[in-house]
């Protein structure tokens, strides 16, 4: 049985992660804000340890951290999915809404890593999944303040399994298309081929498993993006405004 550290667990993605791996014996550590969501799961599964905390605050995040490995033990996995999703234009253009966006997605992985990187290294193992998204291929309408967040995610996620895996450190890539939660309620266009957060869960185990360094799905719309990130700008805006109709 191995220990999981999920960020963003309060609901959707991360939650249905949290309930799949605890009932499947594994020990989980989880984190968000919202401490009562928190606290229903460890109700329903005792193997699930709770860690209330905002992951862009730097001291809060370093100081779960360390209580988590003192009081559940040192952390085989850590899942770092916690994230914020508003719709905008690059004509609502807001500073601080996309700090926001960026103090979350962004730098609320740094943070964990931060603190999880150093026991990876002394440990010369461990493993590092970050939750990307699809919109952070290419720019879309309206991913304005969300999309580069998970660009830069990209990159950052690239970056370090050149780093980390040569001390045995294995990093991982979520790029998930349209999922089923709390986020993607908002949205007032139709998701093509929308999935249940349960059986995103279901994809993003099966994926841990394996030795790819992305786990994308649903495969049909994954394929579409990947070759829409190939095209070039001229065709990929054109293809984007009909399909978008902009
Ligand atoms: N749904 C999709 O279609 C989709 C597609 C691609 C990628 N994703 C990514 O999947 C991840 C999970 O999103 P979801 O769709 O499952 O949405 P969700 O249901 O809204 O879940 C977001 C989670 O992140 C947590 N969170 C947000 N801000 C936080 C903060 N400052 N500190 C700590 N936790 C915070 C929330 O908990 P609290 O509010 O309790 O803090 C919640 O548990 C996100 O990174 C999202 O970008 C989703």
């Amino acid at each position: 049985m191995s220990h999981y550290f999920i960020s963003g667990a309060s609901s959707g993605i991360g939650k249905a992660l949290a309930i799949a791996l605890a009932s499947k014996g594994h020990i989980v550590s989880i984190v968000a804000r919202r401490i009562e969501h928190l606290k229903e799961l460890q109700k329903e599964q005792e193997n699930i340890h709770i860690f209330p905390a905002d992951v862009s605050n730097r001291l809060e995040i370093k100081k779960i951290v360390k209580a988590c490995l003192k009081n559940v033990g040192s952390i085989d996995c850590a899942i770092l999915n916690a994230g914020k999703y508003l719709p905008l234009g690059g004509d609502e253009l807001n500073s601080e809404e996309f700090n926001a966006h960026m103090s979350v997605n962004y730098m609320g992985v740094v943070h964990i890593l931060a603190s999880l990187i150093p026991e990876f290294k002394n440990l010369q193992k461990g493993h590092i999944v970050i939750m990307g998204s699809t919109a952070g291929y290419r720019g879309l309408p309206r991913s304005a303040a969300y999309g580069p967040t998970k660009a830069a995610l990209s990159n950052l996620a690239e970056a370090l399994y050149l780093d980390l895996t040569p001390m045995g450190i294995k990093v991982q890539i979520i790029s998930p298309g349209f999922v089923e939660t709390e986020a993607t309620a908002i949205n007032d266009f139709k998701m093509p081929q929308i999935i249940s957060a349960e059986k995103a869960a279901a994809k993003i185990i099966k994926g841990l498993k394996s030795n790819q360094f992305e786990i994308c799905f649903p495969k049909g719309f994954v394929y579409i993006m990947k070759f829409l990130k190939i095209l070039p700008n001229s065709l990929y805006f054109k293809i984007i405004k009909w399909v978008t109709k902009k």
